[in-house]
């Protein structure tokens, strides 16, 4: 990584920083990453997140270690798929342990085991955590006629003590276990579990990390069950995948198979529907891979996203800096005309941007003269270099010409007509561009004409 790209990376996170500082992130983790080398740096970003501001809330999976808990102690239990729609609303339709009387001491004790080795984990960052009993359970009683005994749903998150260990700048830990009015305890899946603490919590970004390649995310669901028919998504600037909840929720119609990574996007897909904004699904034994997620949009998860997440916007007075980030460069290589943010806030109307979470990635303008329309003033972001952006903002400006009735543009470039011709254009004559603007012709740079009939 170059200087520039090592400043940009540090410009993004100080960007992200301010934007989602004081918001609330829960991680759902399952247990084999908590075995995987990747665990301890894992637990260092989520410390280094906890430090600087975010609040951070981790429910730790404990499935395999209480199977092979049960085992060891020669106690059986089986699971059952839930009842549609009785296992809350939106959750999804995760298989579900039945959890015997004589399971659950074993039980509890498997899921204070995993969730101390959280707090232990974390408390090498110097985070300090709290394991607490912030899961308000009911029994599930008995499902299509098997009596579920000790495993429960959530009845409520106690959102109040666990707002009051985050303002503590502390990490509360949920594990697998809710409380019943009555003194009872319950085996709850900390899938559901993570689900109503999002929900509770107005979480902005809830995060699945999971371990192996098929269950992280679509990216390992193509690989298990082919690409999801008509599933476009989102590769755009990042080598993961973006997807709308209607993209994920075609991803999961019936027939496409089953396996942890779908139950994985199911569990992601009710989350955005439970009002997250942004839900990820990672592999956790990759090193950096949430830090990549949130501050680089280079990510290499899923993520589903219900907001604007990426798109070509019309420029804002704050996007100025960026734009002449961007440009500055290609400016001093006399790629570019010279422009000073008077130039651009003078033609405002006529800038847009390639905008990620705020911050431009690629700009463009058009301005019109009569009938024909100039596009101009096209650049990307070196480090956003060859992913289609710089097709985006020139489809985006085409199209625009078209909605508003040009009849052509045109673009005057030194050094990158072989692009423009990718793009549909051909060599004009100077004599064919609109007269008011053969008049700021600048014939010391000597411009190609390359025009668009539209
Ligand atoms: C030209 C520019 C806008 C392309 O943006 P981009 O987002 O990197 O390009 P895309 O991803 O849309 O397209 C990438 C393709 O274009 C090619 N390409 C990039 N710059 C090129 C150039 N100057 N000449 C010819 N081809 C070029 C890439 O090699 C790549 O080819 P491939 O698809 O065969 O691999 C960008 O390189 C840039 O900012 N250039 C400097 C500013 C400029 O010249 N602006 C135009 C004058 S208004």
């Amino acid at each position: 990584m170059d200087q520039t790209s090592r400043m940009d990376l540090v410009r993004e996170a100080f960007h992200y920083r301010s934007r989602f500082a004081g918001s609330t992130m829960v991680f759902k983790i399952d247990f084999p990453v908590t075995r995987d080398p990747g665990f301890p740096p894992l637990m260092k970003d989520l410390a280094l997140l906890a430090q600087t501001g975010f609040k951070v809330v981790i429910v730790p999976g404990a499935k395999e270690w209480i199977d092979s808990t049960l085992a060891e102690h020669g106690i059986k239990s089986g699971y059952v798929e839930p009842e549609t729609g009785k296992n809350g609303p939106a959750a999804p339709k995760t298989k579900l342990r039945i959890t015997a009387a004589e399971a659950m001491p074993f039980v509890e004790m498997a899921a204070f085991h995993v969730a101390t080795r959280f707090m232990t984990a974390l408390s090498a960052s110097r985070v300090d955590s709290v394991i607490g009993s912030f899961v308000r359970a009911r029994g599930l009683g008995v499902l299509n006629g098997t009596d579920m005994e000790n495993t429960g749903r959530v009845e409520k998150i106690l959102s109040a003590p666990i707002g009051r260990v985050l303002d503590l700048g502390m990490i509360p830990i949920l594990p697998c276990i809710g409380w019943g009015p009555s003194g009872k305890s319950y085996n709850v899946s900390s899938g559901e579990i993570a689900l109503a603490a999002a929900a509770a919590l107005g979480a902005v970004k809830f995060f699945i990390v999971a371990a192996g390649p098929d269950s992280a995310g679509i990216p390992g669901l193509s690989r298990a069950y082919g690409p999801p028919d008509g599933v476009e998504g989102r590769g755009g600037l990042s080598v993961s995948l973006r997807l709308t909840p209607q993209e994920a929720e075609k991803a999961l119609e019936p027939g496409r198979g089953d396996g942890k990574a779908l139950d994985d996007l199911a569990l992601a897909l009710a989350a955005s529907k439970a009002g997250v904004e942004r839900v990820h699904i990672v592999d956790g034994r990759e090193e950096g891979v949430v830090l990549g997620e949130l501050f680089s949009n280079m990510g290499s998860g899923t993520m589903i996203y219900t907001d604007e997440y990426e798109a070509v916007r019309p420029v804002k007075t704050r996007d100025i800096p960026d734009i002449l980030r961007i440009m500055e460069p290609l400016m001093r290589q006399g790629v570019l005309v010279r422009r000073t943010p008077e130039d651009i806030l003078n033609k405002k109307e006529d800038f847009f941007v390639f905008g990620v979470d705020g911050r431009a990635h690629a700009c463009g303008a058009l301005h019109r003269y009569g009938g024909d329309g100039e596009i101009a003033a096209v650049a990307v972001d070196s480090a956003y270099a060859d992913m289609g952006l710089g097709r985006r903002i020139v489809g985006f400006l085409v199209n625009k010409a078209k909605k508003d009735g040009l009849k052509k543009v045109f673009v005057l470039t030194t050094q990158t007509q072989d692009w423009f011709e990718t793009l549909g254009f051909v060599e004009g004559s100077k004599e064919s561009l609109p007269v008011e603007r053969q008049k700021t012709y600048n014939s010391e740079r000597n411009s190609k004409v390359y025009v668009l009939e539209l």
